[in-house]
């Protein structure tokens, strides 16, 4: 009931009355009161005014299943919805509920990761109350070879979450890393489980920096949070909701061309590559070239003095000729 409360109160222009709340959920005042007085615990700022009824103030920075629920206004993502306040790996447990058979739009979100993993066998922080770790499963009726352009779609259904929120513009670092002021805020590690020509799941796990202040020395160069690169202190649960919004509507528009057509302008537009010079680390054959936009099967369209090469994902990796971006 907390989560229909925090919807309902976060809903209404003004005071709820103890009355309403009561109809709405068929219970008795005692038991309004009490879970109102159980958000106050959490850190929920709620004002209650005799006679007119209850006003929510201001919400507590949690990734709770409550306070993430009364938020999220999707269709099918987050039916389930696992919240954690510590876990090892969000992405690992999302693939052993996928095991279970849990269904698609199943979504784990967690405060704290003890054994979180980044792409190419590295490893990502997660430090309680700093950032989000999420996982999203997913089982599309999709060819395996396509699977990859939907980290592409997180990330720019990251971005854009992020830039409404914080008011600086994220922008993409392709294929799948988003950064704001160049420094990198979230990364996106999907994982798969197919047979060649059939999908039985695929697990995109997003980290996102959202309050750290401070990075490993390794990291220090290159990696940002929401609040050192805008100076805000955005609300986290918001931001889990508003990217799973953004990403049921990119995913819709995916699915109907299996590829990035119908995405394609708005991603090139957040390329933070795009025009520039970059280095592409193919362990075979490095070479550099100039970054125009990526292709709608995902890849990079890098301009060499002879000739446009196609990068594919996966393969290999990006980095500007000076730094990072
Ligand atoms: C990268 O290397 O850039 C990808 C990092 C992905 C981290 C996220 S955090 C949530 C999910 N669970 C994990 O163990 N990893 C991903």
């Amino acid at each position: 009931m907390k989560a229909e409360i925090l919807r309902l109160l976060r809903e209404t222009n003004g005071y709820v009355s103890g009355q309403e709340l009561c109809e709405q959920f068929g219970v008795s005042r005692t038991a309004v009161w009490k879970a109102i007085k159980q958000l106050q615990a959490m850190g929920y700022e709620i004002e209650a005014v005799p006679n007119r009824g209850y006003f929510l103030k201001s919400a507590a920075d949690v990734l709770s299943k409550d306070e993430i629920a009364s938020l999220l206004h999707t269709q099918w993502i987050g039916k389930e919805l696992y919240c954690y306040d510590t876990i090892g790996s969000t992405n690992a447990r999302a693939k052993e509920l996928a095991e279970q058979e849990c269904e698609n739009g199943t979504l784990v979100v967690a405060d704290q990761q003890t054994q979180g993993r980044g792409r190419r066998g590295r490893s990502w922080q997660t430090p309680p109350q700093m950032g989000i770790a999420m996982s999203l499963l997913l089982r599309p009726e999709i060819s395996p070879g396509n699977a990859s352009m939907l980290t592409l779609v997180t990330a720019l259904a990251v971005a854009n979450a992020i830039t409404g929120l914080s008011g600086v513009e994220a922008m993409i670092k392709w294929p799948n890393d988003v950064v704001m002021n160049g420094r990198k805020v979230c990364g996106i590690l999907t994982e798969m489980n197919a047979q060649f020509d059939y999908i039985s799941y695929i697990v995109i796990g997003i980290g996102i920096n959202v309050h750290n202040e401070e990075f490993p020395e390794e990291l220090s160069q290159m990696a940002g949070s929401i609040l050192t690169e805008s100076g805000k202190r955005i609300h986290r649960a918001e931001l889990v909701a508003r990217i799973m919004a953004y990403f049921e509507q990119y995913y819709a528009t995916f699915l109907e061309t299996e590829d990035l057509t119908g995405m394609l302008e708005a991603y090139n537009q957040l390329l933070v590559n795009r025009g520039r010079e970059v280095k592409v680390l193919d362990p075979k054959e490095p070479f550099s070239g100039k970054a125009v936009g990526i292709t709608k099967k995902g890849e990079l369209m890098v301009d060499t003095w002879s000739s446009r090469k196609l990068v594919s994902s996966g393969e290999v990796s990006v980095r500007g000729i000076y730094g990072y971006v």
